[in-house]
């Protein structure tokens, strides 16, 4: 085999070494199988072979089967001579070697091959659920048969990344090799040293690990139940149950026969086409089409965070999950003792709850350092302000940053809707300054919008990108504006939510409907969950800025009557003592229609898809100006925005992908008749009208001038 194959084989003294070899992370893209396939079958041919190693060149062992392959046309596969049927079959001793990544069909080849070794740092997994699959090389079967229908099935529907060592407790991993050791060395010893051993350890052949079916037969039915509010709409999970409960129930060949009917089901569903998409879409919003990928990023060691409120602590929060010291900056004593009481409080809810160790808490809180003085931040690489939304308040930060910062220095403000280039003209380096905007709660939500001011220099974003993803975000490039990328598309849902109230929709009726389309809570909850104050101290604003701008007499009447949200008890919904359920309050049916009486405003009924469309359009056509403009490079990365910042539901793609598939000339139509019947704030957006005349999807629409 020629030194560039994507899959090599060596004879290195009676061990074939077999090196799969397909950057950038071992996917199994055509031509990969087929060479495994060709180097076991190789190995078992060659007498001076003894048993055969298997490993991954570069960073990972192999990530799974090539995901741009699923929906394409392939031609079925010949009984037999599938990978993980080949290395069953095989007659000499494979080990896998496990470094990275050993994820879906890599982790099946894995678990096919005789023995498992891996380094601690390696991670395994069958996560083909979170792209509306399930695993369909075997996956189902042999898994339960190692460690149970229990253990297996978690993983299985969970599709979480299973460290080596848990791998290891679990039975997946044989044995870890330290982490400085030469793994392919090591798997090598182990080959030698099985070499002889028959019969051959095959996880098909077992089945004492599958008792536990027997033993609890509710199992399957309470996975079920357990998943039912996640995975609703959705039928991959529910699949990936089936698939172990045939495990559990039929003789390996029909199990693995009843796994491939279950995934036949599954690859061209919708939920899977569009899971497919949002996965390459998130990969696609690192791609910055104006700024060079060689560009040298800034280091970013060490960081500061100005501003000890709830965001900033929330994105203090953030950089110690990820491991990173930082600083947190507080003049005053009183406001940097809140703050780190605040942050402690949070982990010691988490710890509660257990989804955090008493040490992990330890640990994070020992990485954040307060501090009093803007000198002892002077000689971080990178610092995040995170002070008051109040334009003169800023302004002040960054002058002072701009004083004592060591040159080269990154200035990030996070903001949700000021003007990047006012915080970056207060600095005589606004080259260094963007916007870094999290999303509440900081240390949850995983969007991280970066802002490009008009100064701002390339390395300063793509440093900014680099940041969000190290400390687990997902980046996605916004130009400057009112409400930056995102906001700014989810701004006319929010006006709509409130219109249809007016005009005799219930909060409870909307949030169902949210709910039903998949959205984790539905919109009004949510604003009683933030509390309504915020979204009343931002419309008095800008009513004082805009005499033009919408009022929202309801939701101003229900601040003004002291319903702030679950904070009182009572918001859009009302709330029992000490629990965060909303419950439809008939006061409020009053106040909606007292006011509207009073407005003038004719009250009618809505349908459910009357709800939907309006929310979701408005905000469609929204992104579209937003695209017009240039402010987004692409209708994907606004999808991105929403599945990691607002709970769009993530098998329905994101809201232009699902947009699509309604057909860009119905959402246009649609859009023009509410222009007519609502006016102006439904006025379409050019980019739309084109789009549907020439039957372009919105995700092929190309952005206006570059941000
Ligand atoms: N197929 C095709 N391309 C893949 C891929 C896959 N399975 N996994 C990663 N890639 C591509 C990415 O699109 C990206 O391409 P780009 O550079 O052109 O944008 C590149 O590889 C690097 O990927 P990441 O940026 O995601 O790299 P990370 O280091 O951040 O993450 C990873 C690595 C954890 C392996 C992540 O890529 C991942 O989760 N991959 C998907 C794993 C997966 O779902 N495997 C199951 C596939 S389905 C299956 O196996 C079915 C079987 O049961 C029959």
């Amino acid at each position: 085999m020629a030194e560039d194959a994507l899959v090599r084989f060596e004879n290195l003294g009676g061990i074939g070494v077999i090196t799969i070899d397909n950057p950038p992370v071992n996917a199994l893209s055509p031509g990969v199988p087929e060479g495994i396939v060709e180097a076991v079958e190789r190995g078992n041919a060659d007498p001076t072979i003894k048993a055969m190693v298997l490993i991954g060149a570069g960073r990972s062992f192999i990530a799974g089967a090539d995901i741009r392959q699923f929906g394409t046309r392939r031609p079925p596969p010949v009984p037999g001579t599938r990978t993980h049927e080949v290395l069953d079959a095989s007659a000499k001793p494979v080990v896998a070697a496990i470094h990275g990544y050993a994820l879906g069909g890599g982790l099946e080849i894995a678990l096919a091959s005789h023995y498992r070794v891996a380094v601690p740092s390696a991670k395994v997994g069958l996560p083909e659920v979170l792209i509306g699959i399930l695993p369909g090389s075997g996956g189902t079967q042999r898994l339960p048969r190692l460690i149970g229908p229990k253990a297996a099935m978690e993983m299985i529907v969970s599709g979480r990344h299973v460290p080596a060592e848990e791998a290891k407790g679990l039975g997946i991993i044989d044995e870890l090799v330290a982490e400085s050791a030469d793994l392919r060395q090591a798997a090598i010893a182990m080959a030698r040293c099985v070499a002889d051993t028959r019969p051959l350890p095959r996880i098909r052949d077992r089945d004492d690990r599958l008792a536990d079916s027997k033993t609890e037969p509710g199992l399957f039915d309470a996975m079920r139940k357990s998943i039912a509010r996640r995975a609703r709409n959705q039928k991959a999970p529910y699949h990936c149950i089936a698939a172990v409960e045939a495990a559990c129930s039929m003789p390996f060949d029909e199990g693995t026969q009843r796994e491939r009917e279950l995934f036949d089901e599954l690859e061209n569903s919708a939920e899977a086409r569009a899971l497919r998409y949002a996965f390459f879409a998130e990969r696609e919003v690192a791609k910055l089409p104006d700024i060079p990928r060689e560009t040298p990023l800034r280091p970013i060691e060490t960081a500061a965070i100005v501003g000890a409120g709830t965001m900033g602590g929330g994105i203090a929060m953030s950089f110690a999950e990820f491991g990173f010291p930082v600083k947190l900056l507080e003049v005053s004593q009183e406001a940097l003792d809140r703050g780190l009481q605040r942050i402690r409080s949070n982990y010691e809810t988490s710890v509660r709850r257990g989804s955090l160790t008493e040490a992990e808490m330890e640990r994070r809180l020992k990485l954040i350092e307060p501090v009093r003085s803007f000198d002892d931040i002077a000689r971080c690489d990178v610092v995040v302000e995170a002070v008051f939304e109040r334009i003169p308040v800023k302004e002040e930060v960054f002058k002072k940053l701009d004083e004592v910062m060591k040159p080269g220095a990154l200035l990030y403000t996070n903001t949700s809707g000021i003007d990047i280039d006012i915080m970056a003209n207060a600095t005589k380096r606004p080259q260094d300054v963007a916007g870094t905007h999290f999303f509440a709660p900081a240390n949850v939500m995983k969007l991280f919008e970066v802002v490009k001011g008009t100064k701002s220099a390339p390395d300063t974003l793509a440093t900014g990108m680099a940041l969000g993803r190290k400390i687990g975000k997902i980046s996605a490039m916004a130009g400057n504006g009112d409400g930056f990328v995102a906001n700014r598309s989810r701004g006319p849902f929010g006006i709509e939510m409130n219109i249809m109230i007016e005009e005799g929709a219930l909060p409870e009726q909307v949030d169902k409907v949210m709910v039903d389309f998949g959205y984790p809570i539905g919109p009004f909850a949510t604003a009683d969950l933030s509390g309504l104050d915020i979204g009343y101290d931002s419309r008095q604003r800008r009513t004082a800025e805009n005499p033009n701008y919408r009022k929202m007499p309801i939701a101003d009447l229900l601040v003004e009557s002291g319903r702030l949200g679950q904070k009182t008890g009572a918001g859009w919904f009302r709330y029992e003592k000490g629990d965060r359920t909303p419950h439809p309050d008939p006061k409020v049916a009053r106040m909606i229609k007292e006011k509207a009486k009073e407005l003038g405003i004719e009250q009618r009924s809505f349908s459910d898809e009357e709800i939907l469309h309006r929310l979701l359009f408005a905000s469609v056509n929204e992104a579209c100006k937003i695209l017009e403009e240039g402010k987004a490079y692409r209708a994907s990365d606004i999808d991105v925005m929403w599945l990691n910042g607002f709970g769009f539901p993530r098998y329905r793609g994101g809201l232009m992908y699902w947009a699509d598939g309604i057909g860009v000339p119905e959402v246009y139509r649609q859009i023009a008749a509410w222009h007519q019947r609502y006016g102006e704030r439904w006025a379409p957006a050019l980019l739309l009208r084109q789009l549907a005349e020439t039957g372009t999807p919105l995700r092929e629409a190309k952005p206006g001038r570059a941000m």
